[in-house]
């Protein structure tokens, strides 16, 4: 049942009519409930489930995609490379059974350089699934490697401002979190913003550790920070919200966009 308020606003309600009837005549009880409340829980409770849906259908797209790129770089790189050795060590075999040394010793020196250029590639795919440096060294400098990293790759400038490592004792699921969002943002930076000049800055504030990045590129705007459709912005709030902390994106049209990352670092996470 619908009321109108004086301004002409409907006003969602219940209407419950109960009869009582005794030895007398029949009588009723009529109770109008506002159930405006109600009914926007349930909106917001089916449009946080239809979120979650989506998210979960993206990050098996996002799983499969990673496995595919994976798939490939060691079936193109890595294959090629043990292709290339095994094709050497026939040649070398043919020419000791022939008793024709000749060039062998050459061979030999380029299979060692394959050698090499294969544990290259064997680490290199090996730190873009963990890089062990977050592990080893901890969080200060694995964001460090991660950003140099990023500046010689993309060409864009990184002004980085890091805490005394030293002063910082941050769990490791804190570790992985501040830098699997660090990797998001850059690579949106890349995608996204157009920007020449990217600023990040870690710091420990009271109990919180703070991440903030900022570029100058286009700024996001408040539909795309609002719009659940896509998983990176999802993925990072998931996180962040599962270690207790917020994250705020802040966008200024051609200007730029500032994310600030804050997580609470006494408190144990609730879930993975
Ligand atoms: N630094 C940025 N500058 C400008 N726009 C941005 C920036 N970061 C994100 N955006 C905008 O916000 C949108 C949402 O970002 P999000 O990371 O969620 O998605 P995506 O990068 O498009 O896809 P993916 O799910 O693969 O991360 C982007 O599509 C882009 O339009
Ligand atoms: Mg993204």
């Amino acid at each position: 049942m619908m009321l109108r308020r004086s301004d002409g606003s409907e006003i969602p309600t219940e209407l419950v009519i109960t009869r009582i009837s005794r030895d007398g005549p029949a009588m009723f009880t009529a109770f109008i409930r506002d159930v405006t409340m109600e009914r926007r829980t349930r909106e917001a409770l089916a449009g946080s489930e239809q979120r979650l849906r989506n998210l979960a259908a993206r990050l098996q797209e996002a799983i499969e995609e990673e496995r595919t790129r994976i798939a490939r770089e060691i079936h193109d790189e890595l294959g090629q490379q043990l292709t290339a050795l095994k094709l050497d060590l026939a040649w070398i075999l043919r020419r000791y059974e022939t008793g024709d040394r000749s060039a062998v010793d050459e061979r030999l020196t380029a299979m060692a350089n394959l050698v090499d250029a294969t544990a290259e590639t064997v680490r290199r795919l090996a730190t873009g699934l963990r890089p062990g440096i977050l592990d080893d060294l901890g969080v200060v400098p694995a964001l460090e490697w991660q950003a140099r990293e990023f500046e010689t790759r993309t060409g864009i400038c990184v002004d980085l401002t890091l805490p005394d490592d030293d002063d910082l004792d941050v769990p490791a699921e804190h570790a992985t979190a501040f830098f699997r969002i660090l990797q998001e943002l850059l690579t949106n930076v890349t995608r996204h913003a157009k920007a020449k000049t990217v600023r990040i800055c870690l710091e420990q504030d009271e109990g919180d550790l703070v991440l903030e990045v900022q570029d100058d590129g286009r700024g996001i705007s408040a539909a795309e920070t609002a719009s659940g459709g896509s998983l990176g912005l999802v993925g990072m709030r998931e996180r962040v919200g599962l270690l207790r902390g917020r994250i705020d994106f802040e966008g200024t049209p051609g200007a730029g966009t500032k994310v600030t990352t804050r997580v609470p670092l006494r408190v144990v996470a609730s879930a993975r």
